[in-house]
C-alpha cells in the first residue's frame, strides 16, 4: 500500500508538503464543464499534496460521488495516476460523461456553440425528451449552467439575477464551456466511467494496493432535506460507506460536512479527521471534514486542525462491520 510514513525515504517529497500555500482556488485550473453544487475544485491543492507524498505512485484514482469530476480530471492532466474510474448514479449527470468518453465531445461543443441562448429557448429544449445520449448531455450542461446554483434536481429553477444581474446568461459561457469538452478528449481513453452505486464500486476495487480513492458523498449537514434540494441521488448509508473504507487497501480521503454525526463515526472507525477551511458560493468561510487512516500531512497546512478534543480523545465504541 502507498503510505506517507513510506515519504520519509524521500525528502523533496516532504519539501513539497513542508510549504503548503494557502488555498487559491483562481489558480486551480477550471477543468470541469459542470458548475457542480458541492464541487471540489478548492480541495484540488491539498488532494496534490496528497499525492505527492505517494510512493510507489498509485495507479488508478476511483472517485465513487464523481459529480462535476474536477478531482478525477485534475489527477489525469497532472498525471498523479493512470486512470481514474468515476462513478454518478445521476443519469443526466452521466450522459454528459459518456458522450465525452463516447466521441461525442465534438458534437456537444458545437451544440453549446450554436446554441442562441433566451430563456425561451432554454425552456423548449428541455421539455423536449431527449432521443440519444448526446442529445440527454445537452440538455443537462444546459439546465446546469441556466439553473440555480447549477442543481439539476427536481425543484430547481432558472437563474434570477446570476452575477451583474445577468440572469440564465451569467454562468453561459459557451466558448469556455465548449473548450473544456474537447481538451477532454485528450484523456478520455483514461477515463473508464460507470453509472453506478460508487460503494459497489469501491468494493470491486478493494483488493488492490495500486488504488487511491477520493470519496466525496452527498451531504447529511441540514438532515436529508438539504440533500434531496441539491442532488437528485442523495440517500445514502453512511455507515455502510465508512465500513467499507475499512475495507480498502489502497488509501482514500473522504470530505464531508462536519457534522457530530459523522466525526461519532469516523473516530469510531479509528479514522483520523482534520478540519479544512473553504469558502463557499455566498463567500463564506466553512470548516469542511476530512477523513482518512493517516492525515498528519495535513498538519503542514498552518489553518488546518483537528475537531474538537470530544472526538479525537474521548473513547467511542468501535464500530463493527459485518464482513
Ligand atoms: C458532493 S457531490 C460530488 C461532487 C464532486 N466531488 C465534484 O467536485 O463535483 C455527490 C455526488 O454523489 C452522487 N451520488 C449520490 N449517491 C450516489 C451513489 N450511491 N453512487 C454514485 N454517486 C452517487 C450525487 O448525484 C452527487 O453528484
Amino acid at each position: 500500500m502507498t503510505t506517507h510514513s513510506q515519504s520519509l525515504l524521500f525528502p523533496d517529497l516532504l519539501e513539497i508538503i513542508a510549504s503548503p500555500k494557502p488555498v487559491n482556488v483562481a489558480s486551480v485550473p477550471q477543468r470541469s464543464p459542470f458548475r457542480y453544487p458541492g464541487g471540489k475544485t478548492w480541495f484540488v491543492p491539498t488532494f496534490r499534496h496528497w499525492t505527492a507524498t505517494m510512493f510507489p505512485k498509485p495507479k488508478i484514482l476511483v472517485e465513487p460521488f464523481a459529480g462535476g469530476g474536477i478531482i478525477s480530471l485534475t489527477a489525469l492532466f497532472e498525471n498523479l495516476v493512470q486512470k481514474a474510474v468515476m462513478v454518478e448514479l445521476d443519469d443526466d449527470i452521466a450522459a454528459v460523461w459518456k458522450s465525452v468518453i463516447n466521441g461525442d465531445a465534438e458534437w456537444l461543443a458545437n451544440r453549446i456553440l450554436t446554441f442562441e441562448l433566451s430563456r425561451e429557448a432554454v425552456i423548449n429544449e428541455i421539455k423536449r425528451l431527449p432521443r440519444t445520449q448526446k442529445e440527454k448531455a445537452f440538455q443537462t450542461i444546459l439546465k446546469n449552467r441556466t439553473f440555480h446554483g447549477g442543481i439539476l434536481a427536481e425543484g430547481s429553477g432558472f437563474l434570477k439575477y446570476g452575477e451583474n444581474g445577468k440572469g440564465i446568461h451569467s454562468r453561459w459561457y459557451p466558448a469556455t464551456i465548449a473548450k473544456r469538452i474537447l481538451n477532454l478528449t485528450t484523456i478520455a481513453d483514461r477515463i473508464d466511467f460507470r453509472c453506478y452505486d460508487g460503494l459497489k464500486v469501491m468494493q470491486e476495487f478493494s483488493y488492490r494496493r495500486d488504488v487511491i480513492y477520493f470519496i466525496d458523498p452527498p451531504y447529511t449537514a441540514g438532515g436529508k432535506k438539504a440533500g434531496k434540494r441539491l442532488y437528485k441521488h442523495y440517500e445514502l448509508n453512511h455507515k455502510q460507506l465508512l465500513c467499507a473504507c475499512e475495507t480498502l487497501k489502497g488509501d482514500f480521503l473522504m470530505t464531508y460536512d462536519n457534522a457530530d454525526e459523522v466525526k461519532k463515526m469516523a473516530r469510531s472507525h479509528g479514522f483520523q479527521m482534520r478540519l479544512i477551511p473553504m469558502t463557499n458560493t455566498h463567500h463564506a468561510t466553512m470548516e469542511e471534514l476530512v477523513i482518512g487512516r493517516d492525515l498528519s500531512w495535513m498538519d503542514a497546512f498552518p489553518a488546518v486542525h483537528e475537531p474538537q478534543a470530544e472526538y479525537t480523545t474521548r473513547t467511542i465504541k468501535k464500530r463493527r462491520c459485518n464482513t
